[in-house]
C-alpha cells in the first residue's frame, strides 16, 4: 500500500515508516521538522517538509499523490505539561491540523486512517489495567485534543465512510539501531536517566516515593516503539475486514520508576545517582494498559515485553548517538 505518515521524522513515526518499508509498503513522510529530524526519515521514503497548518502544501501533496491508500497520523504537539501552559496549541492547533489533513484526504479518496492517541484519555480509571470500556476523562488539553480528533474520526466515518483505528498508547520507549529518541526538551524518563549515564546530567530526580505501590514510585506501562509500529501496520491491514477500531496499547505489565532506574544501572554499568523530589501534580500512582482487544483481534503481541530488552535497545542507541541526531 502507499501510506502517508505525518510526523514520520519523529520518534515513533520514523520507526513506523522504516517498518512499513520493510514490510513492502511505499511511504510518503510529511513532517515540518518542528521536533523531528530529517536523518530519521528512511531514505526509501518520499519526504515532504511541510506543516499541517499549510493547506496549499496539503493540496499539492494530495494532487501529486492521488493514490494514497492510508494515513498514519503521528504529527502533533505531544507534551502534557506544555498543554497545561499553552492549551490552545493543543485544543485548537492539534485539532485544526488533523481537520486539515482529513479534509484533503477524504477529498482525495483516502479510505483508511490510523491515529496516534494516548493513555492521557484516562485520568480517573475505575480499574487497572485500563481497557477500552474505561470512561474517557482526559487528563490535560493534550489528552482532550486527541479525544477531539477521535470524535472527528467518528463523524468522518459516519459521513464519508472513512475507516479508522485509534491506538491509545501508553509510554513509548526503546530504540532501534538506526533510529532513536531525540526530543528537545526531553521529558521521557528512560532517555533522561541514560543522559546521567552519559555524563550529561549529574543525577535523576524521582518525583515522589510515597505512592501506594510496592516501592513507593509510580508504575507505568512501557511499550517498545517497534511493537508500536507493528501494531500500526496490523491495524491498517485489518481496517477493511474489521472496520473502525479503538485499541489500548501497552505491554500490559507495569514497571516502577525505581525498577526502570535499577535496570538502567544494570544495563549501563553506571551508578546513576538519584534524588527524591516532591510528587508532580496530576501523576497517578499506576497506569497499565489492558491490550487484550488488539491481541485477540489482530494477533498483536509485543516482541520486547521485558524492561531489560527495552532499556538495552535504548542504551545501544544513546551510547552511539550521545547527542541524538547531532544537535
Ligand atoms: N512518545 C510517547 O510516549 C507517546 C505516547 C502516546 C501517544 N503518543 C503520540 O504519538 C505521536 C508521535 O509521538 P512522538 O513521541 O514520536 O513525537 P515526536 O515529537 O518525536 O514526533 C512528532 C513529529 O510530528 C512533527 N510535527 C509536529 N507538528 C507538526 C505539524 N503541524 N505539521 C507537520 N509535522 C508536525 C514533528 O516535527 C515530529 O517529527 C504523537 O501524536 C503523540 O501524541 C506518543
Amino acid at each position: 500500500m502507499k501510506i502517508l505518515v505525518t510526523g514520520g521524522a519523529g520518534y515513533i513515526g520514523s520507526v513506523t515508516s522504516a517498518e512499513l518499508i520493510a514490510a513492502g509498503h511505499q511511504v510518503i513522510v510529511l513532517d515540518s521538522l518542528y521536533q523531528g529530524h530529517a536523518q530519521a526519515v528512511p531514505p526509501e521514503a518520499t519526504f515532504i517538509q511541510a506543516d499541517l497548518a499549510d493547506r496549499s502544501a496539503l493540496a499539492r501533496l494530495f494532487a501529486e499523490h492521488a493514490d494514497i491508500d492510508g494515513i498514519m497520523h503521528f504529527a502533533s504537539y505531544t507534551l502534557v505539561g506544555e498543554s497545561m501552559q499553552k492549551p490552545l496549541l493543543y485544543l485548537r492547533d492539534n485539532l485544526v491540523y488533523a481537520a486539515n489533513l482529513l479534509e484533503f484526504a477524504v477529498e482525495a479518496g483516502v479510505r483508511r486512517f490510523i491515529l496516534s492517541s494516548t493513555a492521557n484519555l484516562f485520568d480517573e480509571p475505575a480499574k487497572m489495567p485500563i481497557d477500552e470500556h474505561e470512561r474517557i476523562v482526559p487528563g490535560s488539553p493534550y489528552g482532550e485534543s486527541k479525544f477531539f480528533i477521535e470524535r472527528l474520526l467518528h463523524w468522518y466515518e459516519r459521513i464519508y465512510g472513512l475507516k479508522y483505528a485509534c491506538l491509545r498508547y501508553f509510554n513509548a520507549s526503546g530504540d532501534t539501531p538506526g533510529r532513536g529518541e531525540d526530543h528537545d526538551p526531553e521529558t521521557h524518563i528512560i532517555p533522561l536517566i541514560l543522559q546521567v549515564a552519559l555524563g550529561q546530567r549529574p543525577q535523576i530526580t524521582i518525583f515522589g516515593d510515597d505512592y501506594p505501590t510496592p516501592d513507593g514510585t509510580c508504575i507505568r506501562d512501557y511499550i517498545h516503539i517497534v511493537d508500536l509500529a507493528q501494531a500500526h501496520i496490523l491495524a491498517l491491514g485489518a481496517l477493511d475486514r474489521l472496520g473502525s477500531r479503538k485499541y489500548n496499547l501497552g505491554n500490559g505489565s507495569g514497571f516502577s520508576v525505581m525498577e526502570v532506574l535499577e535496570m538502567c544501572r544494570k544495563v549501563t554499568g553506571h551508578p546513576i545517582p538519584h534524588v527524591i523530589g516532591p510528587r508532580r501534580a496530576g501523576d497517578p500512582a499506576t497506569l497499565i494498559a489492558a491490550s487484550d482487544s488488539i491481541r485477540r483481534e489482530l494477533g498483536w503481541a509485543p516482541r520486547y515485553p521485558d524492561l531489560e530488552s527495552i532499556i538495552t535497545s535504548a542504551w545501544a542507541w544513546h551510547r552511539t548517538h550521545p547527542h541524538g541526531y547531532g544537535r
